[in-house]
Parts: structure tokens; sequence; C-alpha cells
């Protein structure tokens, strides 16, 4: 089924890279004309001349709310409204445990997480309004769900999207704006490379991370910013219309079950170490006898 965004204007974050670049793609390739908003100048320049009249890049961080009012205004006011928003910036946030955690750390992950996707739409809703609705798409992630995905900061802030997606589906739904989040899985996308990262260890990490990718859930191959990109269209699209207030989990199956369950070298591993179990058992009885 393709899905048509004709005559859409869409607010993208974080569209420079990952996740957000490829939906700039799918989003243009649908008919949108998209507002790439990011902190990263370079790649959100290069993507402008890759898409002329389709795609205007607008520097914003999410981290400052007059940031982020600032670019739904300009996408309002460069291509005459605003139907679309996807919350999708970010980046691991503050790495550190619970039991070292600071205020300022936490705070810091908050703020890059969750405060940007309730202020995104807080400052999207009025151009939404004047249209007579709107979709908005948050990224989350499986960290929401599942202890262990993620650093703990990170994971509870995408937790608060999944929860404040849900909210503002119900307080928006007077005005026809649909929210909706996206869990993604384990995406090779630059999220693992950060930018400070020598650039040796960085090809080296993504080297690794290509290399292991396909073993990392029941859908034996990498997951890729495109199958996020696709899910974004579902969700802002009208193929959707009736859905709001939910997420949908794109991660190759990772949260079906533990290891065990699907994969048949764990099967098999753990069947030896039964087996091994069984027989120094059976050798104790014999002994014991
Ligand atoms: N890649 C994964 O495995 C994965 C899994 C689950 C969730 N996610 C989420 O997907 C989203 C996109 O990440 P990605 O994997 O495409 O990573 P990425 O690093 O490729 O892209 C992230 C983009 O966000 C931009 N960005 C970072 N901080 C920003 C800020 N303060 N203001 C504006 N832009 C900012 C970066 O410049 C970059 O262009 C993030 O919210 C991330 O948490 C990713």
């Amino acid at each position: 089924m393709s899905i048509s965004l004709d005559g859409k204007v869409a607010v993208i974050t974080g569209a420079a890279s990952g996740i957000g670049r490829a939906s700039v793609e799918r989003f243009v390739e649908a008919g949108a004309k998209v507002l790439a908003a990011d902190i990263d100048e370079a790649g959100g320049r290069l993507l402008e001349a890759a898409f002329p009249g389709q795609v205007v890049f607008q520097t914003c961080d999410v981290m400052s709310e007059d940031d982020i009012a600032v670019t739904m205004e300009v996408a309002s006011q460069t291509f005459g409204g605003l139907d679309i928003l996807f919350n999708n910036a970010g980046a691991g946030g503050s790495p550190t445990s619970l039991e070292e955690m600071t205020g300022e750390l936490w705070d810091y992950s908050q703020n890059l997480l969750l405060r940007s996707v309730a202020l995104g739409m807080r400052y999207a809703i009025p151009h939404m309004k004047a249209r007579g609705g709107g979709a908005i798409v948050n990224t989350a992630s499986v960290a929401a769900l599942s202890a262990g995905m993620g650093p703990i900061a990170y994971s509870a802030a995408k937790a608060g999207v999944l929860h404040l997606s849900k909210c503002a589906a119900a307080e928006l739904s007077k005005y026809s704006i649909r929210v909706n989040a996206i869990c993604p899985g384990f995406i090779l996308t630059n999220i693992f490379t950060p930018g400070d990262m020598p650039s040796q260890i960085k090809s080296a990490v993504q080297l690794t991370m290509r290399s292991g990718a396909h073993m990392a859930q029941p859908i034996q191959r990498p997951g890729e910013a495109d199958d996020i990109a696709q899910a974004a269209l579902y969700l802002a699209g009208p193929a959707s219309g009736f859905v709001t207030g939910t997420h949908l989990v794109v991660d190759g199956g990772m949260l079906v079950g533990p290891r065990s369950s699907w994969d048949p070298e764990e099967q098999a591993r753990r069947l030896k170490e039964r087996e091994k179990l069984w027989a120094g058992a059976a050798e104790l009885s014999r002994s014991d006898a």
C-alpha cells in the first residue's frame, strides 16, 4: 500500500542523521514538504540541497524552548501550515548508573529526550489547530518497555515519552490531532558512535555492529533507519487515521521473549548445560547409593 502525504507539511527533528534522515526521504517521496530540524548544520544543509524546494533545514536544539517554538513557526511560514510533527531528535543522554546519578545528569537526559517531546507538541498545537488537525509521532524505544536496553535515565525518559504520547492523544483528540509513538529496537545509526568519538574507533565500532546486528533479534538482519521511517510514515499518514494514543514496536522481534525462545544456538547451549546438570545429579545419586 502506498501512503500519500501530498499537500502535507511536516517537521522532523533529528533530521540530519539515521532515523530522522530516512524519514525525511520517505516523507518527501510520499509528497510532503519537510522542515528538517537538527543541531547538525552541515548535515542539515546537505539534506536541504538533496531535496530542493521540498526540504528546508532549520537549526534547532530541542533542549531550547525558543528553538522549538521558532521551528514550528518557520515551518508554518515557509510552507503555509503544519500537519505532521515527528519528534525524533535524541542521543544516549547520560550513561550514568542510578548509584552514581546526579540531578544535573538526570535533568540533561530528561530535557533532551522527554521535555523536548512535550514542548515540540506544545508548540505544534496552534499550527495544527489552524489546519483542523494533525498527526504527531514521537520516538520512544524498546528501552521504554524493558530494563537493560539502555542507560537508566534514557530508559526512564523514553518510558515517559510513551505515557506522554497517550495523555497527549487524549488531550488533543478534540482538535483531531492524533499522537502515537514508535519503539525502535536495535537500529544501525550514528547514535552508537557520537561525534566526539575518534574516527578510527567510530569506524571499528560501526563495522563490529554491522557484522553482528543480524544476531540481535529473531528477524536475522540488521535493523535499518528505513524500518523506522516506514513506521513513522504509517503513523503520520491517512492509513493510521483511526490510530491514536498507542505505540508501534519495530524491533525485529527483540521483545518476544528471552534469547532461548528463538535462538537455536542458545537453546543448544542450554540443553548442554541441563544435560551436564542431570549427569552430575545421576553421578551423585550413584555415589550416595
Ligand atoms: N538507533 C537505535 O537503535 C535507536 C533505538 C531506539 C530509539 N532510538 C531513538 O531514535 C531517535 C533517533 O536516533 P538515531 O538512532 O537516528 O540516531 P542518530 O544519531 O543517527 O540521529 C540523531 C539525530 O538527532 C540529532 N540531535 C541530537 N541531539 C539533538 C538536539 N539537542 N537537538 C536537535 N537535534 C539533535 C543529531 O544531530 C542527529 O542528527 C532518538 O530519539 C533515539 O533515542 C534509536
